[in-house]
């Protein structure tokens, strides 16, 4: 169990599969979804540590609803199986270690000091949903609280390196009926589909890990 809950992240930790994602990514699946009425973008970061994944993506989703001048209903479900560690994510207070890595524009818009940690604002912290949930149970796809699954985007990073072959075949099968259609899945830097899901997911860029529903 303490292996497992190797609770390891920062913001913006992989800040190139960000950078892409900011650019190339969100753009497209914002551009798409203005196609609709009432749109809603959904996202699910699983195995979202102390939140610092989830809040990550937040932060990129309003930068880019502000420079579109453009709103839709958002869905950030984040969950772990670290109950101590989802307790933490939703305090969202975090040393210096965890924000080292975000650029002083952002830190100083969406930060504010608290003694020798930082305190994020609430326009982001409200833009999580978090909650307990096992990757490797078999009961359903996706977590209960998220209603259904049908995710734009799902994170899963640096969660799969601790499983073998079998079970991360288990954790493929759930992104993958969680996934909508031409969904994104983001992968950790040492991470990729197992053999048996390789062709179901395509790498859409060959220097960071996100992966589209085939
Ligand atoms: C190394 S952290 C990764 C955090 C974040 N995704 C990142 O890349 O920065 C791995 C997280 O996966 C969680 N985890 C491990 N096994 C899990 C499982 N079966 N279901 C859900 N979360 C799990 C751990 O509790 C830990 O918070």
């Amino acid at each position: 169990m303490d292996v497992l809950t190797i609770n390891v992240s920062r913001f913006f930790r992989d800040s190139l599969s960000f950078e892409y994602i900011a650019e190339r990514i969100l753009p497209v699946i914002v551009h798409e979804k203005k196609k609709f009425v009432d749109p809603c973008l959904r996202i699910w970061s699983s195995g979202c540590s102390m939140g610092e994944e989830p809040y990550t993506i937040a932060i990129l989703i309003n930068e880019i609803f502000e420079k579109e001048d453009f709103n839709l209903n958002l869905n950030i479900f984040a969950t772990d199986i670290d109950s101590k560690a989802l307790k933490k994510a939703k305090e969202a207070v975090y040393s210096f270690e965890s924000i080292k890595d975000v650029k002083y524009r952002l830190l100083t818009k969406y930060f504010k000091p608290k003694g020798e940690s930082f305190r994020l604002i609430p326009t982001i912290k409200e833009a999580v949903s978090f909650a307990f949930y096992n990757m490797l149970e078999k009961k359903s796809y996706a977590p209960p609280e998220s209603i259904y699954g049908d995710f734009d985007m799902v994170f899963c990073r640096n969660v799969l390196i601790y499983f073998n072959t079998e079970y991360q075949d288990l954790i493929f099968d759930k992104l993958y009926h969680a996934l909508a259609k031409h969904g994104y899945l983001v992968l950790g830097e040492a991470e990729k589909p197992s053999i048996k899901f390789q062709t179901h997911f395509k790498k859409v860029n060959e220097c960071c890990h996100v992966y589209q529903k085939m």
